[in-house]
């Protein structure tokens, strides 16, 4: 099967041609990363022009690189939501008019599920059950995947997600956007033992994940040691590269040790890390060392499917169009779409709440 995966939730233009849900036959990202960099962070109104002004010429050249001429697609994925609205909506009425003249079907796809498959690609199967951290610029959460297609959140980050800390970090810092990448290669030269942060509680004792406190603990540091943010143009301090790799080691450790915990407690057969955080090399080391501990494989995404693309899109989309559920005409963004249909892990812990994603 030959499916057209389309992205456009948030900052990235992405189009990509799947066969089969695990081969990529071309995989096209326009990133909006330079019209945002100015404000700091993504601008929505101008997240939804950029998409209509590329979403054309990128699903173009993704179907141009594949070889594979728009006759042939069998299907398109789309992603449906969460993400922006008007970012979601101009991927979604393009798919679905395109669709439409083509007389094939359409699947709308959770962006957070589009993650989880893009370890797909380059790694050998899943095997269930799986657990699986997503962390993201707008997501930190885990699921437990008890077998293909169900999901059970069982972690997820009370307020800040995990890049998104990264990328308030870096602008309190002077540091530029996206901040995850600049943290990363500046904690390098840094020494991580510098500073300690304190590791967020839950005071309900449920696995979950808290940054804000982290984000204020490093804004609690720069103030009391009186550290100046980075001048445009500047090479950042010691200090500073200290800063950002105690900052980083305080988010993988939050993250791993939970992944840990959860897996000692639910005994997945294949641990996933995935999202834009995911490319990250110290998050990477630890899970795989955790995995080693356990016993376990661990796969990542390689670094190109990390962030948004539509290729994990169509892979998703795949396992929903060979169980034959495919959307209809009516389908459309759905900027709090949930992913989470296999139980409530939570209320079958404690009889109590139920997360909302
Ligand atoms: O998955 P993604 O492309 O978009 C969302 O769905 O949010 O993730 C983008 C996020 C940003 O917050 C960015 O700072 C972070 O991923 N990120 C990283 C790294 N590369 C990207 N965080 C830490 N280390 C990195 N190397
Ligand atoms: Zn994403």
């Amino acid at each position: 099967m030959l499916i057209l995966g389309i992205e456009s939730s948030c900052d990235e233009t992405a189009a990509a041609v799947v066969r089969d849900g695990r081969e990529i036959l071309s995989s096209v990202i326009s990133s909006q990363i330079d019209l945002h960099r100015p404000w700091g962070g993504v601008v929505p109104e101008l997240a939804s022009r950029e998409h209509l002004e590329k979403m054309e010429q990128v699903v173009t050249e993704a179907l141009s690189v594949s070889g594979v001429p728009l006759s042939k697609i069998d299907a398109i994925a789309v992603t449906q939501g969460p993400g922006l609205i008007g970012s979601l909506l101009v991927g979604v009425c393009y798919a679905k008019a395109l669709a439409f003249s083509l007389d094939i079907p359409i699947v709308g796809v959770n962006h957070i599920e589009g993650h989880v498959y893009s370890v797909a690609f380059e790694n050998p199967p899943v095997e269930y059950p799986a657990l699986a951290l997503i962390v993201s610029g707008g997501h930190t959460n885990i699921f437990y995947i008890p077998q293909e297609g169900e999901y059970r959140i069982v972690s997820r980050t009370r307020d800040d997600a995990a890049g998104e800390a990264f990328d308030k970090v870096a602008k309190m810092l002077g540091l530029g956007y996206p901040g995850g990448p600049i943290i990363e290669k500046l904690s390098l030269a840094g020494d991580a033992s510098l500073v300690r942060f304190p590791q967020a509680k839950i005071s309900d004792g449920r696995p979950d994940l808290s940054f804000s406190g982290l984000k204020t603990a490093v804004a609690r540091y720069v103030r009391e040691n009186a550290i100046k943010p980075v001048k445009e143009g500047n090479e950042p301090s010691k200090e500073i590269k200290n800063l950002a790799a105690s900052f980083q080691a305080a988010v993988v450790k939050a993250l791993v040790s939970t992944l840990e915990k959860l897996s000692i407690e639910l005994s997945p057969k294949t641990l996933i890390v995935a999202g834009g955080v995911a490319c990250n090399l110290t998050l990477h080391n630890a899970a795989e060392q955790a995995a080693t501990r356990l016993g376990i494989p661990v796969y990542f995404p390689s670094k190109h499917l990390s962030t948004d693309n539509a290729a994990m899109i169509a892979a998703a989309g795949f396992f929903h169009l060979r169980n034959k559920s495919f959307a209809d005409l009516t389908m459309t963004a759905d900027i709090s779409m949930r992913l989470q249909n296999a139980g409530d892990y939570d209320a079958i812990r404690t009889g109590k709440v139920k997360y909302r994603l």
